[in-house]
């Protein structure tokens, strides 16, 4: 039996999903290696946020333990940075089985899964991050994997090749995505449970920043970290991220607590403004509204205008820009709201804009 709470992370290398990485941001959502792994809460008691997905999990878990049954499969869907991982590591931590790692893009042939499927220990987790993106032909031996715990494998090639069933122990999948109508029906049907996660309110961030910050024995004064909060675009990723750079001033200052005027200098210095919004969302407000006079435009011109793929406009710039109310994804593109106008001290007019002199 392989020791509790093991991380056995199967081939997490990133792969031409790098095109989606843009590390060089510090409000990127995107993961830049396990370093919030320590920081990470390792049971639902001590997870913040997301409370109706943690209500029914729990219930799940407790009603499969006490059953002595598998946990249904369950599908994480939402941007990135909401704690996708955490909560699939929280699963596993609560169940007391190990948890193996890996991600869409980087199974590229049957056999790669396969291989993974067949190592599995009774009742361990499964997690499939980028789930969407896994390529068809993997994606159906996973079907009878998750159904029946079995799959057939194909041996040899041309008229001698011949189908092997291979039976497999009981696990649980846990698929992310943050595409979830990019699944396919077969996949999303055999999901038992379906979690729609979304951005996380300023208190719940301030008391994942406050948790964080004890995690790390670091303190943080009430408005340093609301001001935190606040910035971090709704994703503990972001949030944690910030507290490690404004961590970075404070110790060099010789500082004991981390204060407001701490943050506001590493806010300034990261060209990211009091609602979190950093220079790559105002180039790309900017551009809907000037070169595209406020849209409505398409992802492919947008793309080609910033200079980043059209995943990472709409799986990364994107969400947080459209529940902030900037953006609006109509059926003929994006649009720049009212508000996006007013952020830049414009007002929005047809067919062109001018200086409201009324305006922020
Ligand atoms: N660290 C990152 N995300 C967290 C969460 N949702 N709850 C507690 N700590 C976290």
């Amino acid at each position: 039996m392989k020791e509790k709470n093991e991380l056995t992370e199967e081939k997490y290398i990133s792969s031409d999903q790098d095109t989606l990485k843009d590390e060089s941001r510090i409000v990127s959502p995107e993961r830049t290696g396990y370093d919030t792994y320590s920081l990470r809460p390792r049971l639902l008691s001590e997870y913040i946020g997301q409370d109706n997905i943690k209500e029914r999990l729990k219930l799940s878990i407790q009603a499969s333990k006490m059953r002595s049954e598998q946990l249904d499969h369950i599908l994480l869907a939402g941007p990135p940075g909401l704690g996708k991982t955490t909560l699939a590591t929280i699963v596993a931590n609560e169940l007391n089985a190990s948890i193996h790692i890996t991600s869409g893009p980087i199974l590229e042939k049957q056999g790669d899964l396969a291989a993974i499927l067949t190592n599995l220990e009774y009742g361990d987790v499964l997690f499939i991050d980028e789930i969407h993106r896994m390529n068809r032909s993997v994606e159906e031996i996973l079907y009878s994997a998750m159904e029946d715990y079995q799959i057939d494998i194909m041996i040899g090639k041309g008229p001698a090749a011949k189908s092997i069933r291979v039976e497999l122990q009981p696990f649980t999948l846990v698929g992310a995505t943050t595409r979830s109508g990019l699944l396919t029906s077969p996949l999303r049907n055999r999901f038992g449970m379906i979690f729609e996660m979304t951005f996380y309110s300023e208190k719940e961030l301030q008391l994942i920043i406050s948790r964080a910050a004890e995690v790390m024995g670091i303190r943080i004064q009430e408005d340093a970290s609301s001001s935190l909060a606040k910035r971090a675009r709704g994703t503990p990723r972001i949030a944690i991220r910030l507290l490690k750079r404004v961590r970075d001033l404070s110790t060099v200052k010789g500082k004991e607590e981390i204060d407001i005027s701490t943050v506001e200098e590493v806010m300034n210095l990261l060209r990211i403004d009091e609602i979190g919004l950093d220079e790559m969302d105002r180039k790309l407000l900017r551009i809907i509204i000037e070169t595209y006079k406020g849209g409505p435009v398409g992802l492919k011109a947008l793309s080609a205008s910033i200079g980043v793929t059209e995943d990472t406009i709409s799986e990364v710039y994107e969400p947080f820009l459209v529940q902030c109310g900037f953006i609006a994804r109509t059926a003929r593109g994006r649009i720049a709201t009212e508000k996006a106008y007013k952020y830049f001290g414009l007002s929005k007019t047809l067919g062109g804009l001018f200086d409201d002199p009324f305006a922020r």
